[in-house]
Parts: C-alpha cells; structure tokens; sequence
C-alpha cells in the first residue's frame, strides 16, 4: 500500500486552552512534558507514515524551531502557512501543492490510537472519496454529528448539533482519509470548513463518503479538562498505578513522600515532608518545598511552590510561583509566571492570565 502523507491541522486559535495557550501553540502544549506533536510523529511512525504537512496559522516559528524539517525524528515536516486562518478545509487547500496521492488529514488536537492502516484498507475497498474516523461520545452536541446507513455509508454530517437534532452518539473523530479530487471543492484562499462546507457538499452530490467506527483510546484534547484527563490516562497507561518515572537527576527529600503514577522532569528539587500524589507530573527544574502536596497536578517547567501550598488537579504553566501555604485546587489554570503571593485560595476552575501576580491573602473561589 502506498505511504501516506498526513496532514496536521494546527492553525486554530485554541481559545478554550487559555491561558495555558496565551504564549504556547496548542500543538506544543506538553504531554508527559513533552510536545504533543512530538507524540503525534511517533505515532504516525509507527504507521509508516513520514512525510508530514504542517498548516499553520502566522506564527509557525516556535513549532519550527522544536520540530525543524522533522529530520532528528527521522520524519519529513513541511509547512504550510496561512496569513489569514482558513478554516480546516481552507487549510488543507492552501498545501494543495504539497499532496498528490490520498492523503490523511488529522486535527492536531487529537491524541488517538487508532489503527490507521485498517482504517486506509477500509477506504480502499469502499473506494471511497472521503472516510471519516467515528468514536461514540457521551456528549455529541459539542462535535460533529455523523450518521450512517448500514454500509456505513455517511449519510449526514451535522457540526456541532442542538441536542433534538442529534441521531447518533457517533461523531467525527477529526481524522479524514481523502482522496486528491476533494480539492477541487474547496474555493483557494478562502475561508472554508469540511465540517460545514465540504462535507454537505459531498453528501449533496451523492459522492461516496464512508465511516470508520472505531473503539480505540481517542480524545481531543483541546479544553482543560481534556488536557488533564489525556496526562492522567496516559500516566495510568506508561507508568503504573504506584510508579514514578525520573527523567533525570532530582533531589527527593528522604522525608518526602510521592505516590505515582508521576514523572519528575530533570532537575526538581522535592523538600522535606513534601507529598506528591499521582496521577501527577512535575516539569523540568520545578521546586517543591517543605510540606508541599502535589496531587493530580500538572506542572510545567521552572515553577517554584512554596512551603505548605496545595496544589489539586489544577494546571500550572512555566515559571509559576505559588506562595506559602496557597490553595491551587480543582480546575484552575495558571498561565505562565504566575505570582501567587502567601495565603490565597484558588479554585472553581480560576483562570489567571500570564504574568499576573495575586496578592497576598486576596482570597478567591
Ligand atoms: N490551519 C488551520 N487553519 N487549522 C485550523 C483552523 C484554520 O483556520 N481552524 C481550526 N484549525 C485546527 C485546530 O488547530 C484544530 O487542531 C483543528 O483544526 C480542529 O479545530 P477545533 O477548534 O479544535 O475544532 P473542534 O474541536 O471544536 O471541532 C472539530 O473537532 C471535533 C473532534 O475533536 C470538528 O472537526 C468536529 O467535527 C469534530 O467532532
Ligand atoms: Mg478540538
């Protein structure tokens, strides 16, 4: 069969991920404390699939200075950039020139493991024009809505649905094998989506668009709460209930205690009577000290958390500081350099933008 390109979409302005997104593409947002592209091009790998298209938005330049030409991790990586977003399909468009034969599309928000090689032998014998990944979802309204006939033939595509229009609990997975012909649908240089524009169209025209239900682990990361769940599934998956993985030399206190599954990036510092409690991860450089507790907290690198602060299941970007005995609990998100001065109580899923500093003891719910 022949090797696919992939097409990753990654142009979006990932609003629902701020502020953890304010100064980070989304695409780099850490996973296990490393870009979720980097996950991405394993993955892809190991589908046999090298040559990737990159359409970005204007700033492409901090994927690029991580990622390059994708050599060192024995892929090929272009870029196709847009001065103005052009929607998903808009997008796709705009790299027609980098894509000859069928080629496969993902949303770069998506972190699936999807057997993409049954996948491309399904489109085969269908001899579809277009085949859509399907996963069954609790809450349907919020993706788009796919509907088949029983030859899993796509007979409706409704993006994101009112609750009385919604038929089915499969949705389009955002992962699309298409055929080269589906580009002269799209208008060049112009904003347009496969969701709303493209594929209606091709159902209107009786174009042979088919599903591919699949069960496999998929999740689109793109809100908080799917961040957190997608590192505390993985961390389950790759480290184990009680491990801890140490990415590099760290200092642990003899006196503090972690409970995995955790990962300690290169360089921490874990004090005295300090308490991580997994599912949990600590970026490189970060210092946790004397009493501190830890518990399903992701933490990017350099914060520092002051003696007896508590961190739960909130997310933390880099350089964060959080002052004495401070509460960052459930479902708050701290951009980067953050200040938390001594004493305050965050939660109810508070946001606080990059570079704000919290005055002591103001606190807040
Ligand atoms: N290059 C480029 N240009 N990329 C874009 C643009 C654009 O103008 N707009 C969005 N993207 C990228 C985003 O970066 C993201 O990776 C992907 O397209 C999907 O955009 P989201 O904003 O994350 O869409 P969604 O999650 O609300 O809905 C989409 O994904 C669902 C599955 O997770 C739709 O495809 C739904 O139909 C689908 O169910
Ligand atoms: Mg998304």
């Amino acid at each position: 069969m022949t090797p696919f390109k992939a097409v990753i979409l990654v142009g979006g302005e990932a609003t629902r991920l701020r502020p953890l997104t304010c100064n980070t593409p989304k695409i780099m947002v850490p996973v296990l404390n490393r870009p979720l592209l980097e996950h991405f091009v394993d993955y892809l790998k190991t589908h046999n699939i090298i040559d990737i298209v990159l359409a970005t938005g204007t700033s492409p330049e901090q994927v690029q200075d991580y990622f390059g030409d994708g050599s060192k991790l024995g892929v090929r990586i272009a870029y196709s950039i847009e001065n103005l977003p052009l929607g998903t399909a808009g997008a796709v468009k705009n790299a027609e020139s980098l894509l000859d034969d069928s080629f496969i599309v993902f949303n770069g928000d998506v972190f699936t493991d999807i057997d993409l090689s049954a996948m491309m032998r399904l489109h085969r014998e269908n001899k579809a024009t277009a085949s859509l990944a399907l996963t069954p979802v609790d809450d349907p309204t919020i993706y788009g809505v796919v509907e088949t006939d029983s030859q899993g033939r796509v007979r409706h595509f409704i993006e994101k649905p009112s609750w009385d229009k919604v038929t089915t609990n499969m949705i389009n997975a955002g992962i699309y094998i298409l055929e080269p012909g589906i580009l002269s649908y799209i208008t060049p240089n112009t904003f347009s989506m496969f969701e709303r524009d493209v594929f209606p169209l091709l159902l209107e025209e009786g174009q042979a668009v088919y599903g591919y239900p699949f069960q496999d682990y998929w999740i689109d990361m793109g809100t908080p709460d799917k961040y957190l769940k997608l590192q505390h599934d993985l961390l389950h998956r790759y480290i184990g209930n009680k491990g801890t993985k140490f990415e590099g030399e760290s200092f642990v206190h003899s006196l503090a205690q972690i409970e995995g599954p955790a990962i300690i990036g290169e360089a921490c510092f874990i004090d005295r009577n300090a308490i991580m409690k997994g599912p949990a991860i600590l970026g490189t450089r970060c210092r946790v000290e004397e009493g501190a507790v830890i518990q399903g907290a992701i933490l990017w690198q350099d914060c520092k958390i002051g003696r007896g602060a508590k961190l739960r299941n909130c997310l933390v970007a880099s350089r964060c500081c959080i002052g004495e005995e401070s509460e960052i609990l459930d479902g708050c998100i701290l951009g980067d350099d953050v200040r938390v001065e001594k004493g305050n109580k965050l939660s109810n899923g508070i946001k606080i933008w990059p570079g704000q500093t919290i005055e002591p003891g103001t606190i807040s719910s």
